[in-house]
C-alpha cells in the first residue's frame, strides 16, 4: 500500500513538472524528453537598437533577438559577407553594434547544445510548424515565400507577436 501511494506521488510530481514546463512554454520532443532549446521571453526586447533595426530588415524583417541563443548570433554576425548566399556585410563598428545587442537580448532559456544558424532550423520551430500545422505545399506560395517569411503568417512578427491566435496562413 505505501508503495503504492508512493508511486502515485513520483507519478503526479513528475506530471506537475511536466504541465509546469510546459504552461512555461518550453518544448518536448516527440519522446517526451525536454530538449532545451527554448525562445526566452519576451522574444523582442522593449529597448531595441536603431542599427540593427535598419540594417537587419533591408532584405527580410528583423529577426527578434530571442528567437536564437546567443551562440547563434555571434557565429551569425561573423559571416556576414557568406549570409545565406547573400551579402550582408557591415562595417566593423556597426557589426559589433548589432552583435551586442543580439546577444545581449538572445534566449535566456536555451540550454540545448544546438546552436542553428536558421531559426527555422531549430527544432522548436518545426515542432510548431509541423506538417499538421503548415503543409509542406504552403511554404512554397508566393504570398509566403519560405519559412524564413514570418510576417506571411504572424502579423504581429515585427514586433515579436508569435501568438498561435494571430496566425493567418495566406491563400
Ligand atoms: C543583403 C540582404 C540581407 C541582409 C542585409 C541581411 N540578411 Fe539575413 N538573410 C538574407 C537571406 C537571403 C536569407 C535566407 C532566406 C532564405 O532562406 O531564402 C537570410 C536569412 C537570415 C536568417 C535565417 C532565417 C531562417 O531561415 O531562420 C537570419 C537569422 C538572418 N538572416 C539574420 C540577419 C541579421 C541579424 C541581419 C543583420 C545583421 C541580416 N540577416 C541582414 C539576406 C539578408
Ligand atoms: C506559412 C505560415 C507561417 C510562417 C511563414 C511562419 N509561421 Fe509560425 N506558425 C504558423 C502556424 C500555422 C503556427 C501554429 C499555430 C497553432 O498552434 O495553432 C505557428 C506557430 C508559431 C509559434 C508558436 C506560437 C504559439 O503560441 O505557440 C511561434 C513562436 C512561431 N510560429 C514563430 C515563427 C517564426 C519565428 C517564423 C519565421 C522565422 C514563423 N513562425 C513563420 C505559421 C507560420
Amino acid at each position: 500500500m505505501k508503495k503504492h501511494i508512493f508511486k502515485l506521488l513520483a507519478f503526479s510530481l513528475v506530471a506537475l513538472l511536466a504541465i509546469g514546463a510546459q504552461a512555461d512554454d518550453g518544448f518536448f520532443s516527440r519522446e517526451g524528453k525536454y530538449n532545451g532549446e527554448d525562445r526566452g521571453k519576451p522574444v523582442m526586447p522593449t529597448q531595441l537598437n536603431a542599427t540593427w533595426k535598419q540594417e537587419c530588415s533591408a532584405c527580410h524583417m528583423a529577426f527578434p533577438p530571442g528567437l536564437l541563443p546567443a551562440t547563434s548570433w555571434t557565429k551569425l554576425m561573423t559571416g556576414l559577407d557568406k549570409h545565406f548566399g547573400a551579402d550582408a556585410s557591415l562595417s566593423a563598428a556597426q557589426a559589433s553594434e548589432i552583435s551586442a545587442f543580439l546577444t545581449k537580448n538572445a534566449s535566456n532559456r536555451w540550454t540545448a547544445k544546438t546552436a542553428p544558424l536558421r531559426i527555422t532550423e531549430a527544432a522548436w520551430f518545426k515542432a510548431k510548424h509541423n506538417e499538421r500545422e503548415v503543409a509542406s505545399n504552403v511554404w512554397k506560395r508566393p504570398a509566403v515565400k519560405g519559412p524564413w517569411n514570418c510576417s506571411a503568417c504572424h502579423a504581429g512578427a515585427d514586433s515579436g507577436d508569435f501568438n498561435e491566435h494571430g496566425v493567418r496562413i495566406p491563400k
